[in-house]
């Protein structure tokens, strides 16, 4: 159980550079197992699910070579279709095995996956979708055995714009006999980055980025060498970071387009936003204002993945902000913790009422989950005094040293055992 210790009140200054995606790398990775042959890519971040994601490409059957951020998947021999319950339940990520493995084998057995715990989180999509496409699924003891000895393409309307579901109908029809149309898709940035990374290995899907996504099956896929795009939520988490430090960061390798909603409420709190076509430069010389409304949802919405570490920063915002999260249902978890800090947050099912205090104290605080434990990071650098995160484990899910991160642009953090 690692902890990170934060000595707060210290203004942000300087630069800092945004990882690769890791809602991309995670897909795409399983995505590799498509092609008998090699894949490359590039700016894969050093995150502890990628390292889960490795541990079960590693278990079916494929050689990884992971040097820097360079990433060597050879997927010649994936003999095996069968994922174990421990890989299964390291994160939500394990379930994109499933449509990788229907594709590849024809096959696949795995359990439920794991993922952070912010509510209920159904496979339903998925499993819905594969059936379209004639995968025969059996769920019996916790286990899905799926056999798609024909996969044909299909018309798949989701019920829900599901990101992990958009994208595991991707997977499994990129291989299908025929057309696969998926309306109702999710379009978050990262499923463009998974279309592109198929179809640089031959594959033909268009219409990622919209709500109707084209799949024309095809035979046989090729080796590739691809570098996916940067993280948006890890870009935005920064942002937050200069904004509850009332500092000025230009954060490097920032895609303003998947911003929009974050840089337009940041910039209704006060802060100054400049923007170029690869980073982002916020600057805030005094106390956030409150937003009136926050309402999560499906990209190109405010996206979920930043609402815990917004709330950090309009807990010492001048009035009161109302912020609705309609993706999951049980996302306000860390909001008890930041009321150890002092923050004034009622949460009354999935809306959450915060009236902005002047400043909130050090404490010994929990993150239970990786966004959550991220907004508890923020919330300390702000904070008057120590703050104690522990459960750093949650955060190095998703960010790569961020302890290095944030002292390099001023803050006073350290990583204890
Ligand atoms: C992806 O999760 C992301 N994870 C999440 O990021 C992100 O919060 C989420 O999309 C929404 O943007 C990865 O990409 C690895 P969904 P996913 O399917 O695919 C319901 C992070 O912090 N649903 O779009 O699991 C579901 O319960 C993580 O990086 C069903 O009902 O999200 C939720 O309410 C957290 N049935 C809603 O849809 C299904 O079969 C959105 O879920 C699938 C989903």
């Amino acid at each position: 159980m690692g902890k990170f210790k934060i000595n707060g009140g210290k203004r942000l200054y300087g630069e800092v550079e945004v990882h690769g995606a890791k809602n991309s790398i995670l897909p795409i990775l399983a995505a590799t197992i498509l092609n008998e042959g090699v894949s490359v890519i590039h700016n894969c971040p050093r995150l502890k699910d990628v390292d889960s994601m490795i541990e079960i490409l590693e278990h079916i059957g494929c050689k990884i070579d992971f040097n820097g951020r360079d990433i060597v998947v050879d997927a010649r021999d994936v003999k095996d279709s069968e994922i174990p319950d421990n890989l299964m339940r390291t994160m939500r990520s394990s379930i994109f095995l499933m449509g990788a493995l229907i594709a590849r084998n024809k096959k696949a057995f795995i359990s439920f996956p794991g993922g952070c715990d912010i509510g209920h989180r159904p496979i339903d999509l998925h499993l819905k979708g594969l059936k379209k496409l004639g995968v025969e699924i059996e769920e019996s003891y916790g286990y899905i055995r799926c056999k798609g000895v024909r996969v044909r393409g299909n018309e798949i309307h989701l019920d829900l714009p599901s990101v992990g579901a958009t994208e595991n109908i991707m997977l499994a029809a990129t291989l299908a006999d025929g057309i696969t149309v998926i309306r109702n898709a999710a379009k978050e940035p990262e499923i463009e980055d998974l279309q592109n990374f198929l179809n640089s290995m031959g594959a033909r899907i268009t219409g990622a980025g919209t709500n109707t996504i084209v799949i024309e099956g095809v035979k046989k896929l090729h080796d590739t060498e691809y570098t996916i795009i940067p993280d948006r939520i890890v870009a935005g988490t920064y942002l937050c970071a200069a904004a509850m430090t009332r500092g000025e960061l230009t954060i490097v390798k920032a895609l303003k387009e998947h911003l929009e909603p974050l840089i337009s409420k940041l910039k209704e709190t006060g802060c100054e936003l400049k923007t170029g076509n690869d980073y982002i430069k916020i600057t805030c010389n005094k106390r956030p204002k409150a937003v009136d409304m926050i309402v999560t949802l499906p990209y190109p919405g405010f996206p979920t993945d930043l609402q815990p570490q917004i709330v950090s920063v309009l807990s010492i915002a001048e009035g009161t902000s109302i912020v609705t999260e309609t993706i999951f249902d049980n996302r306000f978890k860390y909001t008890e913790e930041l009321v150890r800090m002092g923050a004034d947050i009622k949460v009354e099912g999935r809306v959450a009422v915060i009236r902005g205090v002047d400043k909130i104290t050090g404490a010994k605080v929990l993150a239970k989950d990786l966004r959550g434990g991220v907004a508890l990071v923020i919330a300390g650098l702000g904070a008057e005094g120590t703050t104690v995160v522990e459960g750093a484990e949650h955060i190095d899910r998703g960010y790569e040293s961020l302890e290095k991160a944030l002292k390099s642009v001023g803050a006073d953090i350290v990583r204890i055992m």
